[in-house]
Formats: C-alpha cells, structure tokens, sequence
C-alpha cells in the first residue's frame, strides 16, 4: 500500500457515491464548511480537499528568438515587459485542448488513485474550447472513460479555473459530488493571430488539472471570490464566431476570429482586482496577508504580480510562486500548472495557507483560499498498477469507438424502421 493510500482509510460513508477521502490531519479551519447529520444523529462536517494535481504542456516550445523571426518584437522587449522567456504550442493537429486536458485529468486522478469511474462531476475550464458545442468537458469525459461523470464547460477566461474551484467546493458541500475534476485547457495558439506582436507574445499552450474530493478532514477550499465588470467586455475578446458575429468570409478575411486586447487598460484593472480579491478571500477565511504561506497567481505578466502581490499586498517574493518565464500566459492552465511545477518545487506542505487568484477577459476575476491538508506523496508507481491504468484507457477508448460505430449502423435504417408506427401515426394525424 502506497503512503497515500495508507493515510487515506475508508471512512463512513456520507454522500453520493459513499466514497468519502480521508486526507491528512493538519488543517484546523472548521469554517464554510458543510455537512450532514448521521443516523446516530451526529454533525458530520463535509470539507473540499485537493487530493490530486496533474498538468501536460505540449512539446513544441517557442522561445523570445523565434518570435523575432515572425513578428516585429525583440527578447529584451517581451522579458523586460512580460518576464515571459518561452511558451508551449500545440503544434501537432492531435493537440487539441479536449486532448491536453484528457493527459492532465488522467495525471490528476492517478496522483489521487481513483479511477475515472468514480468521478462525479468534470468542469472543463476553457477560453479555447474545442467547438462552441459541445462541451470540451464532455469530450474529456469520454476519453478518461468517466463513465457516471456529468460534464460542462466553464467560460470564465483566465479566472475560469478559479471559478471551477468554486463550483467543485459548491457540488462537494451542498452533499450532490464525491469527486470532481477540474480542468484549465487551452490551445490558444489557434486563436492567436501570429502577424500581431501585441498579443502573440504572451499566450501559450497546456492544461492543468485537480481533483477534488469530499472529506472529514478540515481545511481544503475554505473560501472564494468571484467577480465580473461585463462593461469591459470589449477590452479582451474574440470578437467574431458567436451568435453576435457569426463566422463569414468577412469575419475570418479581418481576423475577427482572433483574440484582440487592449493590453494597458487590462493590466491597469488586473493590478487592481487582483490585490483586491486576495484581501477579500482573506478575510473571508478568517486570515490575515502575514497568514498566506503561498500565493499561486494568474500567470500573465510579472508586473502585474509585482504591482499587485508585492507591492500592494506586501507579500515577499519567496511566497508567491511564479513559472510564467516558462509558458507564457496559459489563461485557465496557468493557475493548476504552477500548482503543480510549486508542489514538485517542494514549496508547498500540508498546514500551509494557499490563495489562488486570477483575471481576465469578461472581465472576471476569482480567488479561492486553501488550507493545505492532504500528503505530498504520488502513489507508488507499480507496474501491475501502470498496466491496470493503462487497460483503463484502452478500455474508455474501445468503449467509445464502440458506442460511435452503434450509431452509426442504426443511422444506416430508415427512418421508419426506426420509428415505425410512431412516424406513421405522425404523419397521419
Ligand atoms: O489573462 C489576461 C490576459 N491579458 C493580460 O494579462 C495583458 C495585460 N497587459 C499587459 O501585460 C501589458 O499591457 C502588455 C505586455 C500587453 C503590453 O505592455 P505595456 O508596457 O503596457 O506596453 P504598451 O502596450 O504600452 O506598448 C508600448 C510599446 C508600443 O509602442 P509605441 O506605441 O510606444 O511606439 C507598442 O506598440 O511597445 C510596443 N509593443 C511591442 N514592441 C515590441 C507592443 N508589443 C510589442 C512587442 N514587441 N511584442
């Protein structure tokens, strides 16, 4: 038995699927938590634990350089203004964000060592979904072969992941979801226009991925807060391919189809939201700044974490976790990547006081406060546990095939067939 899983025994059982984790004991926030009363008529408290993390980037990484050889931009220019360095692109046709979030989501549930089966909700956060429908979030159902999963896209932008966090907690509390997983997914270098050096420097490509579980152990996700000023809809949007713009010849010859930005006014109001959310979520979990052990932000631009976190906050640089030099602006991904990257950094153990907290496009902004409480231990890696897995997925992909050729074998009957005397009873009366 792995060191997870020995300190996370079976507990009663007290929600949908009876299924509840056990974490670790190190919490000791009993607040805006939830709850049900057992049969012996004790209070049983119901709290929202992260209990697997996972994230994919794609392989292809365009360093500062090779922008200079497609737009008119320098290194120095993006470093000074951004601190970005390089980013991640999806540059095979196979990685799509459904794809991506597919590889964080499996990482994510292997990290927790539960199986695709016995997750009950999937919140696919996304600025760069798949289709307008259906949900990305689906799709990803279907290849992790979460079989009693409900699925839905979230749109949020780049607070979207946050947001996610809140709904996970929302599902686990109200008693209707064991295990949900949430995912950020973007492939925003497709809807990147590659001739405007104002936005294509600063996007990239990945997916990160939670897991998040209900359980008796206190602390988890205590807290959120999330906002939305649709009246500066405008400064950060794709203008053209929804209802209010249809896809046509017109929209797609002017780019309309592109991310467009007004870069100063959004990284004004991010500055602002940005320290602003932190205090409130603070406050509303009960802390102070001088209690946050880590703050994960939205990884968009240094000086925006400079003039909110550090500046505004006063929080020190060794307690704000940054790796955007690395990706690039991964809009929902950034937040659950660098959760990952500070985890493996060793930066974050169970008691500590995390807040995540994000902006964007909406425009929106989210922040959630966590009190650490599960073992930073992966599983044991076995080899009759990776072929176990590995027969899963092989499993969900049969299955899918299989439900995909049915249908089409039963759309080859005609119609009447099909519906036999129903059609004739139709078309007679
Ligand atoms: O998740 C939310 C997503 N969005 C953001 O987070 C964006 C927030 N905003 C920002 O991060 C910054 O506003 C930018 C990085 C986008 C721009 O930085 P800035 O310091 O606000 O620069 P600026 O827009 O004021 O532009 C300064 C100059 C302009 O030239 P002129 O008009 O002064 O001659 C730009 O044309 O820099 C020029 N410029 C560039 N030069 C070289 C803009 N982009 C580039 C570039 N390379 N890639």
């Amino acid at each position: 038995m792995s060191e997870q899983q020995s300190q996370q025994p079976n507990i009663h059982a007290n929600g949908a699927s009876g299924n509840r984790h056990r974490t670790g004991s190190n919490g000791n926030s009993e607040q805006h938590s939830a709850g049900s009363t057992g049969p012996a008529g004790a209070f049983s408290p119901r709290f929202a634990q992260i209990v697997g993390w996972g994230y994919h980037v794609p392989e292809k990484v365009i360093t500062n350089f090779d922008l200079e050889q497609i737009v008119d931009t320098k290194d120095e220019w993006i470093r000074s203004r951004t601190g970005i360095e390089e980013r991640h692109v999806a540059a095979a046709p196979s990685e799509t964000s459904a794809t991506l979030g597919i590889l964080a989501g499996r990482a994510a549930l292997e990290m927790a060592d539960v199986t695709p089966s016995k997750v009950d909700l999937i919140i696919c956060a996304t600025s760069s979904p798949e289709h307008i429908f259906p949900s990305t979030a689906s799709i990803i159902q279907d290849g992790l072969g979460a079989s009693n999963a409900g699925a839905f896209d979230l749109s949020a932008a780049c607070s979207g992941f946050v947001y996610g966090l809140s709904m996970a907690r929302g599902h686990i509390l109200a008693g209707d979801a064991e295990y949900v997983l949430v995912i950020g997914a973007e492939t925003l270098s497709r809807i990147v226009d590659w001739t405007d050096r104002t936005t294509c420097v600063l996007f990239g490509d990945g997916s990160g991925a939670v897991l998040v579980a209900a359980s008796d152990v206190p602390g988890g996700i205590t807290a959120t807060v999330l906002g939305s000023d649709g009246s500066g809809a405008d400064l950060l949007t794709v203008p053209a391919g929804g209802s209010a713009m249809p896809a046509s010849l017109e929209t797609v010859s002017s780019g309309g189809h592109y991310i467009k930005m007004d870069g100063t006014a959004v990284f004004r109001f991010a500055t602002r939201v940005m320290a602003e959310a932190t205090r409130q979520v603070l406050g509303k979990a009960g802390l102070s700044v001088d209690d946050v052990d880590l703050v994960i932000p939205h990884q968009a631009n240094v000086r925006i974490i400079q003039n909110s976190v550090f500046k505004q906050l006063k929080i020190p640089e060794d307690k704000v976790f940054i790796n955007l030099q690395k990706y690039g602006n991964t809009s929902t991904a950034s937040i659950p990547i660098a959760l990952c990257e500070a985890i493996e950094a060793g930066k974050i153990k169970p008691g500590d006081n995390l807040v995540f907290v994000g902006f964007g496009a909406g425009l929106t902004w989210a922040a959630c406060a966590i009190k650490w409480s599960v073992p930073i231990a992966k599983p044991e890696e076995t080899w009759w546990r990776n072929t176990q897995r590995q027969a899963a997925y092989q499993a969900a992909a049969a299955r899918s095939m299989w439900k995909r050729a049915i249908r089409r074998v039963y759309s080859q009957f005609p119609a009447k067939s099909r519906w036999g005397e129903r059609k004739e009873e139709s078309e007679a009366g």
